[in-house]
C-alpha cells in the first residue's frame, strides 16, 4: 500500500513526463502551463488512493487519475475566464497571460485530452467508467450555471447552495474515488459508500474553498482574496450572513450587493467586517466540519480492513486542514 504522499509523487512524475508533441504549439502551451503550476491533485489521490482499499497496483490506472486531473484543470480554465480571475495557483490565469480565446480552446481541447485518458482504461471496465465521468460532467455544467445565475440573484437559499456546490465540485471528488473502486473490482455498495464519502468530502471543501476566498492568505491560497465578495457569489456565507444579519447590517450588506460601481477592496473589506460581527466564520467551520463527518461515516462502512482506510484517513485529515 501506498502513503499518500507516495501517490502524490507518481502523480507529478507521470504528468510531468506527459509529452504534448502536436502542433500548433500555441494550443498546447498553456495546457502545459496550467498543469505544471502545480496544485494539490486531489482528484487523481483519491482515485488512486481509493483503488488502493482494494489492490496493490494503482500504477495500473494512472491514465485514469491524470483525465480527471486534466478535466478538472480544463474546468479551472473556464471557470477563471468566468469568474474573471487573474490569479491561479500563484501565477498568472490562462486568460490573463493569454486571451479569452485561448483559454476556450485550450481548455477544450484539455476537455477531449482527458476523455482520451479516462477511456484508456482495460475494455471491460470502459461502459461503466465512461458512464460515471459523462454524467459527472454534465452535472459540473450543471453546476457551473447555477453558481453563476446565482451571482444576480439574491434569494438564492441555503438548500440551493448545497445542491449548487454538490454539482460544481462534489460530485468529482466522488467520481474519482468511485472510478477508483470500479476499476479495482470493488462491489457495488464499497463503490457507492465511496461515492458518497467522496460527495460529502466535496461539500466541506467547497465550504473551505468558500471560507479561504474571505480569511485566506493570498501568497498561500494561490488566488485573490475577496473574489467571492466582488461578484455576489451566493455562498453560505453570504446567505447565512444575510439572514442573521440586524437591521443595519443587512441594509449594508443589501448596499454592498446591489451597488453597480464601488471600490473593490472597499467592498471587501466592509463584507468581511460584517461577515465578523455576524460570526459567519464560525458558523461555516461547523458546516465544514458536520460534512466532514459525514464523509467519514461513509468511508466507515466500506468493507475492507480498517488498516487499509488509515492512507485514506490520513490524507482527509490533511485536507480539513488546508491553507491552500
Ligand atoms: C479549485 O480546486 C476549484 C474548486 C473546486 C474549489 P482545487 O482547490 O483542488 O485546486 P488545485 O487543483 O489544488 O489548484
Ligand atoms: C469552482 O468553484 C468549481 C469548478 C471549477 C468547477 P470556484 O470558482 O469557487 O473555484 P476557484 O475558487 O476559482 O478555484
Ligand atoms: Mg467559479
Ligand atoms: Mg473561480
Ligand atoms: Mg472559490
Amino acid at each position: 500500500m501506498y502513503s499518500s504522499e507516495e501517490i502524490l509523487k507518481k502523480v507529478n512524475e507521470t504528468l510531468d513526463s506527459l509529452s504534448y508533441e502536436r502542433q500548433p504549439k500555441s494550443l498546447y502551451e498553456p495546457i502545459r502551463y496550467v498543469l505544471a503550476l502545480g496544485g494539490k491533485r486531489i482528484r487523481p489521490v483519491l482515485m488512486l488512493l481509493g483503488y488502493n482499499l482494494f489492490k496493490e497496483n494503482p500504477e495500473q490506472i494512472m491514465m485514469q487519475a491524470l483525465g480527471l486531473e486534466t478535466y478538472h484543470n480544463y474546468t479551472l480554465l473556464h471557470d477563471d475566464l468566468m469568474d474573471n480571475a487573474d490569479l491561479r495557483r500563484g501565477h498568472e490565469t490562462v486568460h490573463k497571460r493569454w486571451d479569452a480565446n485561448k483559454a476556450i480552446l485550450s481548455g477544450d481541447s484539455m476537455l477531449v485530452l482527458a476523455y482520451q485518458r479516462v477511456a484508456q482504461c482495460d475494455a471491460k471496465y470502459l461502459p461503466e467508467v465512461l458512464n460515471l465521468f459523462t454524467e459527472t460532467a454534465l452535472e459540473i455544467g450543471e453546476g457551473q450555471e447555477y453558481d453563476m445565475t446565482f451571482e444576480t440573484r439574491n434569494d438564492v437559499t441555503e438548500e440551493e447552495y448545497i445542491e449548487m456546490i454538490r454539482l460544481k465540485t462534489s460530485v468529482l471528488l466522488a467520481c474519482a474515488m468511485k472510478m477508483g473502486a470500479i476499476l479495482a473490482d470493488a462491489s457495488e455498495e464499497d463503490a457507492k459508500n465511496l461515492y458518497k464519502c467522496g460527495e460529502q468530502m466535496g461539500l466541506a471543501f467547497q465550504l473551505q474553498d468558500d471560507l479561504l476566498d474571505v480569511y485566506g492568505d493570498s501568497k498561500v491560497f494561490g488566488k485573490a482574496i475577496g473574489g467571492d465578495i466582488t461578484s455576489n457569489k451566493k455562498t453560505y456565507m453570504l446567505i447565512n450572513a444575510v439572514n442573521r444579519a440586524n437591521e443595519t447590517q443587512r441594509s449594508e450588506l443589501m448596499h454592498w450587493i446591489e451597488a453597480q460601481e464601488f471600490d473593490r477592496q472597499e467592498k471587501i473589506t466592509a463584507v468581511t467586517r460584517l461577515y465578523d460581527e455576524i460570526g459567519i466564520k464560525q458558523l461555516c467551520e461547523e458546516k465544514i466540519n458536520y460534512y466532514f463527518a459525514e464523509a467519514r461515516k461513509y468511508l466507515d462502512k466500506v468493507n475492507v480492513a480498517d488498516e487499509r482506510k488509515e492512507n485514506l484517513r490520513r490524507y482527509m485529515n490533511q485536507m480539513m486542514n488546508r491553507e491552500k
